[in-house]
């Protein structure tokens, strides 16, 4: 294990992704064998007490209190993104002229135009690049990929995705600031478009292939809230809700939706494919669990299988446990982290690369002036 190079990591932002991030740079090479070791070399955050403390629980070895300082840094190989999705573009095109490699929450931009910026950046640079789409990553997700390109369902007809939950239905709960930037599209770039359905439009590109057009419709339910910044009630800029329809290149119709208003639910990302010969359906809060029906098993029998994924034949399960013993959300940013090293020694770029989630913002995008012309829009190619 000791002649494995190290890999400098030098991370923006210690929030709830830079919590999963730093875990899955810790965890990897105890259950991955890799030729490279994530090194967890800098930690980067404004406030210098708070990013200490988080240095000092995750073990990084330094902190910096200005990303441009941690990007001049010598040491430093790999930036890792995990801020609001404000500071994506900037940090990420600085860091890809300094030469370093760089790993991007989602979405890539808040809009297309900062995400092709952000493309060309890390491709004239030629340096490897990754976004954080890590639903990509769970293993019966990951399996549903396996099963569609091994050709089972047949010809795919459907294709409907769901991303719910209900953390914003107070109008008491202000916008703006720590935790609430999402509130605010001058900070996320929309609301639960570029936010909740990014990941669901994600999963979906990779499964079934690029989506060509759509016609959506968007709310926002609750038009004023107090600013956390401006200290002021301020108009909401944000869309609470979004549901659109969507026209595949394979000739597959989908429909999308998601809410924060959707009372019971908390992180309930569902998908479900049903093609010619079999459909599959899936839900995060059973992320464990593939849901297959075949059409061509014997009549008397046939039915919705549940499957459970946690066999060493899954995808990533060998790496884990014994079988019937379950992994869960966290296991899917090591995963990510696992592939990327990986990539690095094959030279075959893991994906999502940020060409790869440009197509993403591509249709957010779509599903947003749609939203706005109440027509079908086209979504742009990259
Ligand atoms: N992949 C996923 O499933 C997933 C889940 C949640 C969030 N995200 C994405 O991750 C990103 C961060 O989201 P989060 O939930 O971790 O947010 P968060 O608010 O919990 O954390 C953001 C962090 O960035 C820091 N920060 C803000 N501006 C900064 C700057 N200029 N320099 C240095 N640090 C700065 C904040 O202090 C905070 O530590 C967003 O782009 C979000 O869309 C992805």
């Amino acid at each position: 294990m000791s002649n494995q190079k190290p890999l400098n990591v030098g991370l923006v932002g210690y929030g709830f992704m830079g919590r999963t991030h730093s875990n899955a740079y810790g965890k990897v090479n105890q259950f991955f064998d890799l030729d490279r070791r994530p090194v967890l070399k800098a930690v980067c955050g404004r406030n210098e007490s708070n990013v200490k403390a988080f240095a000092e629980r995750w073990g990084y070895q330094s902190t910096e209190t200005d990303w441009h300082k941690l990007l001049s840094r010598s040491d430093i190989d790999l930036v890792d993104i995990a801020t609001p999705n404000d500071s994506h573009a900037e940090i990420a095109i600085a860091a890809a002229k300094a030469g370093k490699m760089v790993m991007c929450e989602k979405p890539l931009g808040r809009n297309p135009a900062e995400a092709t910026r952000m493309v060309a950046a890390v491709e004239n640079a030629r340096t490897p690049n990754m976004v954080w789409y890590n639903y990509r990553r769970v293993p019966a997700v990951t399996l549903a990929k396996q099963i569609i390109d091994e050709g089972r369902l047949g010809k795919i007809f459907h294709y409907r995705a769901k991303f719910l939950q209900d953390w914003t239905i107070s109008k008491d709960l202000p916008q703006g600031g720590a935790g609430l930037w999402r509130l605010d599209a001058s900070v996320s770039g929309s609301g639960v478009t570029g936010d909740l359905l990014a990941h669901c439009i994600d999963t979906a590109i990779w499964l079934n292939g690029p989506i060509q057009s759509v016609t959506g419709a968007t709310e926002t339910f609750i038009k004023e809230r107090h600013h956390n910044l401006s200290g002021k009630i301020e108009r909401v800029t944000i869309d609470d809700a979004s549901a659109f329809l969507a026209r595949f290149d394979n000739g597959a119709l989908a429909t999308f939706e998601a809410t924060r208003y959707a009372r019971g639910h908390k992180a309930l990302y569902t998908l479900e494919i049903n093609g010619e010969n079999a459909s599959i359906f899936w839900d995060l809060h059973d992320l464990h669990r593939l849901r297959y029906f075949d059409h061509r098993d014997e009549g008397r029998l046939r039915g919705w299988r549940s499957l459970l994924i946690t066999d060493g034949d899954h995808p990533y399960m060998k790496h884990w446990w014994v079988p019937g013993l379950q992994i869960g959300y966290e296991h899917t940013f090591i995963h990510q982290v696992a592939d990327f090293l990986e990539g690095l020694r094959t030279g075959q770029a893991a994906a999502p690369t940020f060409r790869d989630a440009l197509a993403t913002d591509l249709v957010t995008d779509a599903v947003l002036r749609s939203a706005k012309s109440g027509r079908w829009e086209t979504v742009g190619r990259g």
